[in-house]
């Protein structure tokens, strides 16, 4: 749960400098915030026990008396995802913002403080609790707000649409990690929608490549460069010039592409395969991964060089677990799609949207959106909870129930998602354990996308 509970904001102030402090409390003051201050790395620990939830927006300096404030941020963190976190130094110091904007800041701010630029910050974020406030008695079921492509209200989500409007237009790289399911590819869209660029949007599948084609696949190649090239081809970055590239699965792409790859990208420049001429383009690069990026360096699957070259910035998807304002309101959007397509009024149960909200959702935002299509074309009028994949599907993920007389397409679907589920999203075990090619698996969550 991500919910803050306490009606009025919290901003923590991790910082030993009277200065800074001082005129932080008043802005967050002014801005109707209530103040916390810590002066150290073990009373910021102590304090967020309590006060995590609480907390709408923490600024962090970086050297603090027993450590590097960066200690509070990354996979052990005790702030959460709904936090806007700023860090906060006396001089530049590239190497650890960068780190720290890859794990969990989304701000750094030299010191003495731009005031205007934190109080805009502020009004921001005080806005959006005056309205969750507000919006409080409302049946926040129906109420779903829409950020370019991506659904929700939820905390976690308001932070990635203020990270998301804050870096589309500036031509950085964004590594967009996340659950399988939770809208990376989506976040990417509307990350090439908000920027202004005219230009195409395209999504390469890195993991779904045959590496013996990879190059020519991404290069383009001349005609008669291999047997088999009987024409000119344009290759992927050819095909997004003047747009977006969305380098998607990255961490499945082969070592020795990864290399070319990284060239690529450090000169702006590429040759097709069996060509003479060095190309120059202009495309925005976008990554995403479901692996979490650290470990897939560690285990020799992503290069950290190409890693820090392709996150400038890294946005992570909050699984829908821990977006619990977001599910009610998400299947209420599916279900008004679904009527507006079919010119239909059908709607939940009582019983149907609480066992929805009951339940964990480990296929995240695209399970829920195949389980309302299914609810919704196996109900008459009423969506029940009989209707719903709950109950049916063994939450350990371990066995489906299938009901006799359904189509060989759901069940097949129903396989395939459960099963990545079970490898904790990782579609190429996934692909092996169902005995599929990686292409094909890759194929059918993108017809079950664009069914939906
Ligand atoms: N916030 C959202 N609002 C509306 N629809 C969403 C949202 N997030 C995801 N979806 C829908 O859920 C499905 C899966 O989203 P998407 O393909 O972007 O996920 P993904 O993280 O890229 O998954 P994978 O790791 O399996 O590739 C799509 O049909 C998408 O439209
Ligand atoms: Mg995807």
């Amino acid at each position: 749960m991500v919910t803050p509970s306490a009606p009025v904001p919290l901003g923590l102030i991790i910082d030993p400098d009277g200065d800074t402090v001082q005129s932080l409390s008043t802005l967050l003051t002014d801005k109707g915030f209530d103040v916390l201050h810590c002066s150290s790395i073990a009373e910021s620990r102590a304090a967020l026990k309590d006060k995590a939830s609480a907390t709408a927006v923490a600024f962090v300096a970086l050297d603090l008396p027993d450590g590097d404030g960066l200690e509070l941020l990354g996979k052990e963190s005790l702030l959460q995802d709904h936090t806007d976190v700023a860090l906060m130094h006396h001089d530049d110091d590239p190497a650890r913002a960068q780190r720290g904007i890859r794990e969990q800041a989304s701000y750094f701010f030299r010191k003495p403080l731009d005031t205007e630029f934190v109080s805009e910050l502020l009004e921001d974020i005080s806005q959006e609790y005056e309205q969750q406030r507000t919006q409080a008695g409302v049946d926040d079921s129906v109420a779903i707000d829409q950020f370019g492509m991506m659904r929700g209200n939820s905390p976690a989500m308001r932070k990635l649409y203020r990270v998301v409007r804050k870096v589309a237009p500036s031509n950085a790289t964004v590594l967009v990690v996340g659950e399988s399911g939770t809208g990376k590819e989506l976040a990417a869209q509307t990350l090439h929608q908000m920027s202004g660029s005219s230009g195409p949007f395209v999504a390469m599948n890195c993991g779904a490549i045959a590496s013996e084609l990879a190059e020519s696949e991404l290069f383009g190649h001349e005609k008669g460069s291999f047997s088999g090239a009987e024409r000119r081809h344009a290759g992927y970055f050819e095909r997004a010039e003047g747009g977006t590239l969305l380098l998607d699965e990255v961490g499945e792409m082969p070592l020795d592409l990864q290399v070319k790859l990284l060239r690529v990208l450090e000169t702006g420049k590429f040759r097709r395969v069996g060509g003479t001429q060095d190309l120059t383009m202009n495309v925005r690069f976008l990554a995403a991964t479901n692996r979490d990026p650290e470990t897939a360096i560690r285990d020799g699957l992503l290069r950290e060089d190409l890693y820090f070259r392709i996150a400038q910035f890294c946005l992570r998807m909050p699984p829908l677990r821990e977006r619990e304002r977001d599910v009610a309101g998400l299947a209420h959007a599916f279900l008004h799609e679904l009527n507006a397509q079919h010119d239909n009024a059908k709607r939940f149960s009582q019983d149907a949207i609480e066992a929805i909200v009951a339940y964990p959702w480990p296929g995240n935002v695209r399970e829920l959106k195949s389980a309302v299509e299914r609810a919704y074309i196996l109900a008459e009028q009423t969506l029940e909870p009989e209707h719903l994949p709950e109950g049916q599907i063994e939450q350990a993920g371990e066995y489906l129930r299938i009901s006799v007389g359904e189509s060989l397409q759901q069940t097949e679907k129903q396989q395939i998602l459960a099963t990545i589920e079970a490898c904790d999203g990782n579609k190429k075990e996934a692909a092996e354990a169902l005995g599929i090619a990686l292409k094909t698996l890759y194929n059918k969550l993108k017809e079950y996308d664009e069914k939906d």
